[in-house]
């Protein structure tokens, strides 16, 4: 059955989601009161529908409402212990949900539910919370909508916030919403166009009266020396840094990264009151919960060296931490929950960008899209006032919350490989593909590096967006082209953890009729480009400081003497040393360094479809198609091998199962005793 109510609520809360201007990702929410024919009375109930907890307007659905009785949901104002025990009303929400309920309310449901009116919008628009966390919000609300938009003064997010917004209601029935300090706003209508009305109405307005009043710099004039270095050279110093920023931002937990050299980002740090405002930190709970209270900024000109910035990131890191501790020690009470980890989210590099982070690509980018909105509520508070965010201590109340400790610790499992960083060369084709996708499916970031940047874009598409994989061209016998796929790796995800040595092409000939030049095509690709992937990618995970794997797809013909294959072999031969070189070179960094030898992936696989199966067919004397089951005939266990069961090898060799080993190679050819090791 639909309901009209709740078709009209979700389009609202999907056009006003899909503009940033009117509130941040995931931010704000909705509701609508209605009726209902209860099925158990047959007769209508009074209902409200409210965004559940978590979830974004612009793509709401349905689902993702919670749906509450209204008369009992309001009985609760007579059984409200005092704002001390506010917290308790959550869990009471409980009793008020009609039938299953839907998503799980959230703590903003009592303001949906206590407002009279039956169409309410909470927000988080830049243009609305400048004036909120402006040193006089109070007037100037007042200035410039004169009594059709109350100010409440900040108060966490709760029962009391819901009850303080209803009474302010009730004495301004002339008002159509409000501005609630230090947070966001608030608005109502009889009906949903009234609501949805009204929202852009204050939202517009106060962004108008800003342009219009405000300062033309807000941020002062430009510092000296930090303005933004010239694009080219701004990316390089930002994939050099990268490395080392992600791992003093992964001291406590892995984190992936996300970089961003928007002009917005960039305007702000070159100017003069960037230090002071950055110090400040974020305001609107959704802001600091995701960028922490305050941004790590480096306190050097555009041109420092990366040698002289990492030191001084080093420094102002340690610096960060015990801030970041006397913050916890400051406020923390008995019953707090413990601290989460003392590193920065957001890192602010003059000249170069901002380097944000999370457990995950989505969770890094957002807290990114965060601190930019933070940045124009600052340049809108600055503009008419003097930014003042909310206090620490009340930062800490919300960072430290029960209910956020409980929406935490509901958070599902992460997959074994989330918050890991992948770089798979040749995976625009068989063998690579299949390990791309296998990684991706265990919550690993994948960049997909192959010689044709289209291809590989395409596979990337396929195992999902950009915050699961891009695509990168990258020949791996050319030095430059993997230094460049390294630094899109570390910029698209922060840094890298797990690189597959994949790209490979076979020629099969005999001795006589080898040439210099396929000997030499088969080293530099295999022998030649492993080795120049793993020297990029190792100089990046020693930086990082966070282990790491490195795995070589080398071959059974690495051990091997198959006919005419003296160039191909010998390359695999070479590839399957470096595993023990490095191995032994590289444990001291914890990164460990593996090899697969497989055999007769005949499925899918580009060696096999371009001459070399239908040369081993000739050769064997079967039909092409049938190459893979007369590869299986030969195996101990007769079963043909799929990429697929080389991607398994991939997953186990880097999960945490086999943590304690290195320089194994673990054949995958259905059991081939020539193949032995030993
Ligand atoms: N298929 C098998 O039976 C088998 C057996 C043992 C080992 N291997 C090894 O597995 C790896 C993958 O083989 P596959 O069967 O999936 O082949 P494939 O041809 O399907 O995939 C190889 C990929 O490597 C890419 N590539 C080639 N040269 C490159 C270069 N210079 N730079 C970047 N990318 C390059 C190709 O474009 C292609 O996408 C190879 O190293 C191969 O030697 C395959
Ligand atoms: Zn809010």
């Amino acid at each position: 059955m639909t309901n009209t109510t709740v078709e009209q609520l979700i389009a609202r809360s999907n056009r006003l989601g899909s503009n940033p201007a009117n509130t941040n990702y995931a931010g704000g929410n909705t509701s609508a009161k209605g009726t209902e024919i209860d099925p158990v009375t047959g007769e209508p109930v009074e209902l409200l529908w409210v965004k559940g907890s978590g979830g974004d307007l612009g793509t709401l659905k349905p689902e993702g409402l919670a749906v509450l009785r209204l008369d009992r949901m309001r009985a609760l104002v007579d059984v409200y212990p005092g704002v001390e025990r506010e917290d308790e009303m959550v869990a009471a929400f409980d009793y008020c949900l009609h039938g299953k309920g839907g998503a799980a309310p959230s703590i903003d449901t009592a303001m949906h539910g206590l407002v009279e009116a039956a169409h309410v919008d909470h927000l988080h628009p830049d243009s609305g919370i400048a004036i909120a966390t402006a040193a006089d919000g109070e007037e100037l609300t007042a200035k410039i909508f004169g009594d059709k938009v109350a100010w409440v003064p900040w108060r966490r997010p709760g029962f009391q916030l819901g009850l303080d917004i209803a009474e302010i209601k009730r004495r301004n029935p002339q008002a159509v919403g409000c501005i609630l300090g230090g947070h966001g706003i608030t608005a109502w209508g009889d009906t949903s166009d009234e609501a949805e009305r009204n929202s852009l109405w204050i939202i517009e307005t106060a962004a108008a009266y800003i342009a219009e009043h405000g300062k033309p710099e807000p941020f002062g004039g430009v510092r000296a020396g930090f303005e933004p270095l010239p694009e080219t050279e701004r990316r390089a110093k930002a994939a050099a840094l990268a490395p080392t920023i992600r791992g003093l931002a992964s001291t406590d937990k892995p984190m992936v990264g996300h970089f961003t050299d928007s002009d917005v980002v960039l305007d702000f740090l070159a100017s003069e009151k960037a230090p002071a405002l950055a110090e400040l930190g974020t305001s609107c709970p959704d802001h600091f919960l995701r960028t922490k209270v305050k941004p790590m900024l480096l306190d050097l000109p555009a041109d420092a060296s990366v040698e002289d910035s990492i030191a001084r990131l080093k420094e102002l890191h340690e610096q960060y931490r015990a801030d970041y501790r006397a913050y916890y020690g400051a406020h923390a009470t008995p019953d707090s929950p413990a601290m989460r980890g003392a590193d920065p989210l957001i890192v602010l590099v003059p000249g170069v960008g901002m380097f944000s982070y999370g457990a995950n690509k989505q969770t890094a980018r957002v807290a990114g899209e965060f601190y930019v909105n933070a940045i124009n509520v600052m340049r809108g508070a600055e503009a008419l006032s003097t930014y003042a965010p909310v206090s620490d201590a009340e930062k800490f109340r919300i960072e430290y919350w029960a209910l956020e400790e409980a929406k935490l610790q509901r958070m599902p499992k992460p997959k074994s490989h989330q918050g890991r960083i992948a770089f798979v060369t040749g995976a625009a084709s068989g063998i690579g593909k299949a390990i791309a996708t296998r990684l991706a499916a265990e919550g690993a970031c994948v960049v997909v590096a192959d010689l044709d940047l289209e291809k590989a874009q395409a596979v990337a598409a396929e195992l999902g967006n950009t915050d699961v994989a891009i695509g990168v061209a990258a020949n791996v016998a050319d030095p430059a082209a993997v230094q460049a796929a390294i630094d899109a790796t570390v910029l698209a995800f922060g840094g890298v953890d797990l690189v597959v040595n994949n790209a490979g092409l076979s020629l099969s000939k005999p001795l006589l009729e080898t040439t210099e030049a396929d000997w030499d095509l088969q080293h530099d690709v295999m022998a030649k480009g492993s080795f120049l992937v793993s020297k990029a990618a190792a100089k990046a995970l020693i930086e990082q400081g966070m282990g790491g794997d490195v795995v070589y797809i080398s071959s059974k013909n690495s051990v091997f003497a198959g006919p005419n294959n003296i160039a191909y072999s010998a390359t695999k031969a070479d590839q399957a040393h470096q595993v023990r070189l490095l191995a032994v070179e590289l444990g001291e960094y914890g990164i460990r360094v593996n090899g697969v030898n497989p055999d007769g992936v005949v499925r899918g696989s580009g060696i096999f479809a371009s001459g070399w199966g239908a040369n081993r067919a000739a050769t064997y004397g079967v039909p092409e198609e049938k190459l893979g089951e007369f590869y299986a005939q030969r195996t101990i266990l007769k079963r043909e091998v799929v990429p697929e069961n080389v991607a398994d090898a991939v997953y186990v060799l880097t999960g945490p199962e086999l943590s304690r080993t290195t320089g194994l190679h673990v054949p995958v050819d259905s059991g081939v005793a020539a193949a032995f090791l030993r």
